[in-house]
């Protein structure tokens, strides 16, 4: 790696995007920028860099939500900005900011453990800081928008710095503006938080429930969620240590409610989950599991056995092979139940 010491970040050419994708699919990047300061970015852009204004640009955070369909043929940003503090606090809330690089479970387990909780729902999701408010992580009935302060940005076209308040991020289910009009222009630098300072715990989801309540605990303290949320997870979802992989790889579908009636008289069983429109969230998990999917392969890649929401690289998989299993569950998923489901991660 070649390193710039004038504050440019660090650069690497025909760089081996492999490792920093956690379905491991091979890919290299022409270029591979290592961003620690949000003052690099209007640096890079005056040109000395090399980078042209129309020159192709990706912003890598964990490489957990991404498929690499093969190079990219530009320049890819991966965010390694750090820093963890306490900004302010009053009777509501504890403030708390983190730069964008930092890794999304640390930051959980360290804000518990500093006595500012309310992230714990959220813990072992892989990923970055910067990664999360864009879409919107959530888990065990919690996403990042009910903790979400405001985040700063930096411009990839211009340099400019931003701070996004939570009504400019229109947050929505595994969705935020920076997946639409503001896909590609932004950097995002530091995000903060808003942790109550009345804290309760949100055991509402049942898989939570139980969880807590098969050890005995009916008053749990914050770390006792988080490690009752870190079992579930480790019980359902595969590690991305040890088989490659991106969480959910479909959303749950959104149906309206005479499509609903409709699937529900023909599958009494179906988990739904009533919206306020009247529509309702289906469970993609149970509609792949119901086509015979969970723990089947299509080439390298396989629904896992455990949950058949989550697409698994058995070894040696391209992002051709991922696309192509995607497809077939999607085509099966239609045919069998007239909906269709949309990936969850970044396809590149
Ligand atoms: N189900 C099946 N078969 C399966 C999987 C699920 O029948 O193979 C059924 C379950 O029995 C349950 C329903 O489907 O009735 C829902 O399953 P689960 O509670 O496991 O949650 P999910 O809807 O599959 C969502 C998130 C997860 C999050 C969990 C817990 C999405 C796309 N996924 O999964 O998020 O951890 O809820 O809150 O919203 C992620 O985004 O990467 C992710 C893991």
């Amino acid at each position: 790696m070649k390193t710039n010491p004038d504050s440019l970040p660090a650069l690497e050419f025909n760089a081996d995007l492999q490792p920093l994708n956690t379905f491991g699919l091979p890919a290299r990047a022409a270029r591979l920028l290592t961003i620690t300061a949000p003052d690099q970015i209007p640096r890079l852009l005056t040109g000395e860099s090399g980078l042209a204004p129309d020159s192709p640009r990706l912003v890598l955070g964990g490489g957990s939500n991404i498929v690499f369909g093969g190079d990219f043929d530009g320049w890819v940003f991966r965010v390694a900005i750090s820093g963890r503090r306490l900004v302010s606090c009053n009777d509501e809330a504890f403030i708390v900011e983190a730069g964008a690089g930092e890794n999304w479970h640390d930051l959980v387990r360290w804000t518990i453990e500093q006595g500012w909780p309310g992230l714990e729902n959220l813990s072992l999701i892989p990923g970055t800081v910067g990664a999360a408010p864009i879409q919107n992580i959530g888990a065990y009935g919690l996403e990042v928008m009910d903790r979400f302060d405001s985040l700063d940005a930096v411009s990839l076209e211009n340099g400019r710095m931003r701070q996004f308040s939570r009504a400019e991020c229109r947050f929505g289910y595994r969705d935020s503006v920076f997946k639409h009009e503001e896909a590609g222009r932004w950097l995002i630098t530091r995000v903060r938080f808003r942790l109550p300072r009345h804290w309760q715990a949100l055991t509402r989801y049942a898989d939570v429930a139980a969880e807590l309540a098969a050890s005995g605990l009916d008053d749990p303290s914050p770390i006792q969620v988080s490690d009752a949320i870190i079992a579930i997870r480790r019980r359902k979802l595969p590690d991305p240590a040890i088989i490659g992989n991106a969480g959910s790889f479909f959303k749950n579908p959104v149906v309206d409610a005479i499509r609903l009636s409709a699937l529900l008289a023909q599958h009494p069983e179906l988990p739904h989950y009533p919206q306020a429109s009247g529509a309702a969230k289906l469970a993609a998990g149970w509609l792949i599991d119901r086509c015979g999917w969970k723990g089947k392969r299509l080439g390298p890649v396989g629904c896992f056995e455990r949950q058949a929401l989550v697409l698994v690289n058995h070894g040696g998989a391209t992002g051709q092979d991922v696309r192509a299993a995607a497809e077939a569950i999607q085509a099966d998923v239609l045919t069998r139940f007239g909906v269709t489901l949309e990936p969850e991660p970044l396809f590149v």
